[in-house]
């Protein structure tokens, strides 16, 4: 190997590109997210633990609201969701999506303005329309006709709900199969195309204690172009002309949902805010000029892009195995506490952290602790040569839909959230304990 490619190798695993921006390198292959070294949080709150970094969550949510300034932001709380979180979100002046009555009551209990919560669900149960209705959230979103007349009852005959209605639009996008939400063909929404969106509004404007304000739709997630934004942007405002040549009714509101693109490892796309806020924008103005209708007020509701990039998931190595000329490296966790692989064929990119290692990398694939072949966290990954069980492994952007999505799988526990900033480290969430899952198990 050349002197050239050993340092091209090196300085692409020194890459904290997708890194928190507080992170810091430690003398002796440390790591420090948030002013707190991350071997300090394993010694300190074990292992598995997810560290999230607030000043990280925090700028996230001050960019949105700096690039899409005349737009409402809604943060997608099925992405992480929990006390303290609910209250850096409020502070940073964002609403909240949330899809069932259980993310709605830990929101509100934990302080959140039920005026500023919205309500999804393909498939809303009757707990989470009460549960929407006693808190009073701003809006809740129409996905299917039978919802109309069951919501309304339910409103009563001296009530007013504000409502929205989720459309197909009709445009691909989303970086796999099972997060593509634009096209018919799947379960979310009314399709623009067949006339189901158009059936289900004049039906619902047929219902008084319903205050229907506006569209929207979220064509997917992982998306990294600008394009299918804008294409959806154009249909949605083509419907909402026909609502107005129909009806005779403006609709002041319009949600583009979120799916915002992020990378997971360095040198993969990320979506372009200032260019989607622009893209947005222009079409936006441009539709309605055509269309002869006033400028709708924009929501946008991104998940992942706020919470992905500020969290980081700590492993200790529990085994090595060389199998032919394989290297599996296994840690304490695995797909209860992280499925996206598995599910999506997400690739991560997972560093030694806490101690130098001075001989040559190795590929290595990063296995979990789970009874299955499938318990993949991360494949092709270049590790020290000397890796060794009680090695602690780093992965980062690890913030998004893996707490949120962990499981009770081989009942191992879900791992601890622990927040870093400013130089100190407090714990969010506690890890799952063997008692907690004892303690549901009532049976003799
Ligand atoms: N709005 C609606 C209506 C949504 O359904 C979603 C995500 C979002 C906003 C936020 O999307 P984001 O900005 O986070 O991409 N479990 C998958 C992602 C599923 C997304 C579901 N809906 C994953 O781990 O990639």
């Amino acid at each position: 190997m050349t002197i050239a490619l050993v340092s091209e190798i090196a300085a692409e695993e020194d890459d904290l590109s997708v890194w928190p921006a507080s992170t810091t390198r430690l003398p002796h292959g440390g790591l420090a997210v948030g002013g707190v070294s991350l071997a300090d949080i394993a010694d300190r709150f074990d292992t598995p633990a997810y560290v999230l970094d607030e000043g990280e969550v925090r700028a996230r949510c001050r960019a949105y609201r700096g690039t899409f300034p005349d737009a409402d932001v809604l943060y997608a709380a099925k992405a992480f969701l929990s006390r303290t979180m609910v209250r850096w979100v409020a502070e940073e002046g964002l609403g909240l999506d949330v899809c069932s009555a259980g993310e709605l009551e830990l929101a509100v209990t934990a302080g959140f303005p039920p005026d500023r919560i919205v309500l999804h669900g393909n498939a809303k149960s009757p707990h989470d329309i009460e549960c929407a209705l006693r808190l009073g959230v701003g809006r809740i979103v129409i996905d299917s006709p039978s919802e109309i007349a069951r919501l309304a009852a339910l409103v009563g005959p001296h009530g007013r709900q504000k409502v929205m209605i989720r459309v197909i639009p009709g445009v691909s996008a989303g970086g796999h199969e099972k997060i593509r939400t634009g096209t018919d063909g799947q379960k979310f929404g009314l399709s623009l195309t067949d006339g189901s969106a158009q059936h289900a509004i004049a039906r619902l404007l047929t219902q008084p204690q319903l205050h229907l304000v506006g569209l929207r739709c979220h064509i997917g997630s992982q998306i990294t172009d600008v394009k299918p934004y804008v294409a959806a942007l154009r249909r949605m405002v083509g419907l909402m002309a026909r609502v107005r040549d129909t009806h005779g009714l403006i609709l002041p509101e319009l949600d583009m949902g979120g799916g915002h693109g992020i990378a997971y490892r360095p040198g993969e796309p990320t979506l372009d805010l200032t260019a989607l806020a622009r893209g947005l924008r222009i079409e936006l103005a441009a539709s309605c000029t055509a269309a002869g209708l006033e400028v709708p007020r924009l929501t946008i509701e991104p998940g992942r892009a706020v919470a992905g990039p500020a969290g980081v998931a700590l492993y200790r190595v529990l085994a090595v195995k060389n199998t032919g000329d394989q290297v599996f490296v296994a840690v304490d966790g695995g797909m209860s506490d992280n499925p996206r692989p598995a599910l999506y064929g997400v690739r991560y990119a997972p560093r030694l952290v806490g101690r130098h290692s001075t001989v040559d990398t190795r590929t290595a694939t990063v296995v979990g602790r789970h009874c299955e072949a499938g318990d993949i966290l991360a494949t092709d990954v270049e590790l020290p040569g000397d890796i060794r069980p009680g090695d602690l492994l780093a992965v980062p952007v690890a913030g998004a839909y893996q707490l949120s999505m962990a499981s009770g799988y081989n009942m191992v526990g879900r791992p601890p959230v622990v927040a870093v900033d400013g130089g100190t480290a407090r714990l969010l969430v506690r890890r799952e304990t063997l008692d907690d899952l004892r303690s549901r198990d009532i049976g003799e």
